[in-house]
């Protein structure tokens, strides 16, 4: 699983100058765009970051120790995003990210 997120600085940039308090990370992986996030928005409350790989959630839990407290660990698939938030008493979060699987070409 690779640490470096595609496109980070494109990615950030998205959310850049947005006060952040709830966000919900739908493909969380080794969490790389996660810490990146959470380093450059520190009013974020609440990040859930959901995977439906329960491996790759224990790679973030790792990569995310120093957000302990702010990181909710989902294991979901994205698509009931709308009950896992629900279930939370959440109707609405500030931002909301999906990542695609990337394989680099030879
Ligand atoms: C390319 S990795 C994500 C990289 C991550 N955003 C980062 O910055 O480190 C894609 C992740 O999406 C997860 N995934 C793919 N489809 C999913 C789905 N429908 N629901 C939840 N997770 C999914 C995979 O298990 C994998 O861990």
């Amino acid at each position: 699983m690779p640490h470096v997120p595609v496109m980070l600085k494109e990615s950030l940039e998205i959310f850049e100058g947005r006060n952040l308090s709830l966000f919900f990370d739908g493909t969380l992986g080794a969490g790389g765009f996660a810490k990146a996030l959470l380093k450059a928005h520190p009013e974020i409350k609440t990040y859930y970051g959901c995977d439906q790989d329960e491996e790759a959630l224990g790679i973030a839990k790792e990569h995310l120790k120093e957000f302990e407290g702010k990181v909710e660990f989902v294991h979901a698939n994205f698509r009931n995003v709308r009950e896992l938030l629900e279930e939370r008493g959440v109707s609405q979060v500030d931002g909301f990210f999906l990542t695609w699987e990337c394989h680099p070409c030879n």
